[in-house]
C-alpha cells in the first residue's frame, strides 16, 4: 500500500477513535475494527481471490477502505451498507480522499431490507460488522447472497460481549453448511467457509 492511502487510513482510524472517547451515544461512535483487523481482511481478500464483497455496517469507511485497497489490483466491488446517513456521508468522504471510490458501491439504509434486493450466490466474502443483535435477521439473505466456496467473516466474537453472537454462530455451525473458527485478531473474527456441497 502506498505512503498516502497508509496516512489516511490512519488519520481515518484516529479521528474515529478521538470521536468515540468523546461521545456517549453508541450509536453515534465509529467503532472500527482494530488495524490488524484491516491487515487480516486485506490478505483474507487477495488469498481467496475475491472479487465481490459485502460489507454489513460502514461507519466512517474505515474498514470499506482496507477490503477497496486489497481489490484494486485484481478488480473488484465492495458493497456497503451502512444505516446512518450522517455515517454513509463521512464515509463517502473518507473513500473519496482514498481515490478507491471506482471499487466501493455505498447503501444509506437499514441492512435488513437492503439485504432482501441481493442475488443468489452474488458475493465471494461477506464481512459482517453491524448491529449483533440483528445478525440472525440478516442470516438468511446473507446465506443466500454467499456462493458456495465463499468466506463469511464476523467482527466482534471475542469483545465486547462475545454473549450477543452464541445464537448466531450456533446457528451458523448447525446449518451444516459452514466449516468455522474465531480467531484471535483484533476484537476476535468469526471466518468460515461455505461448504461447496451445498
Ligand atoms: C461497528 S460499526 C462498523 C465499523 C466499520 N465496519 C469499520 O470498521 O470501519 C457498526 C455500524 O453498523 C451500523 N448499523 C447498525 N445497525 C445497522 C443496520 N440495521 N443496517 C445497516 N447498518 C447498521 C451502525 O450505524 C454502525 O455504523
Amino acid at each position: 500500500m502506498e505512503d498516502s492511502l497508509a496516512r489516511l487510513l490512519r488519520g481515518v482510524y484516529e479521528s474515529g477513535e478521538a470521536h468515540d472517547l468523546k461521545t456517549t451515544d453508541r450509536r453515534r461512535r465509529m467503532l472500527n475494527i482494530t488495524p490488524d483487523t484491516g491487515l487480516f481482511l486485506s490478505i483474507l481478500v487477495r488469498a481467496t481471490g475475491a472479487r465481490r464483497v459485502l460489507e454489513i455496517g460502514t461507519s466512517n469507511g474505515y474498514s470499506t477502505i482496507w477490503i477497496a485497497e486489497a481489490l484494486r489490483q485484481r478488480g473488484g466491488k465492495v458493497v456497503s451498507v451502512e444505516v446512518s446517513p450522517e455515517k454513509e456521508e463521512l464515509a463517502s468522504k473518507n473513500i473519496g480522499a482514498s481515490g478507491l471510490s471506482n471499487l466501493v458501491d455505498l447503501h444509506q439504509g437499514d441492512a435488513r431490507s437492503f439485504l432482501r434486493t441481493l442475488s443468489l450466490h452474488s458475493f465471494d466474502l461477506v464481512f459482517m460488522d453491524a448491529e449483533r443483535t440483528e445478525y440472525l435477521d440478516y442470516w438468511g439473505e446473507v446465506d443466500r447472497a454467499l456462493k458456495p466456496g465463499g468466506v463469511l467473516v464476523v467482527d466482534n466474537a471475542v469483545e465486547p460481549k462475545p454473549e450477543e453472537l452464541v445464537d448466531f454462530f450456533a446457528r451458523v455451525n448447525e446449518s451444516g453448511r459452514y466449516l468455522g473458527q474465531v480467531l484471535h485478531v483484533g476484537k476476535g473474527e468469526f471466518l468460515a467457509v461455505k461448504l461447496e456441497t451445498t
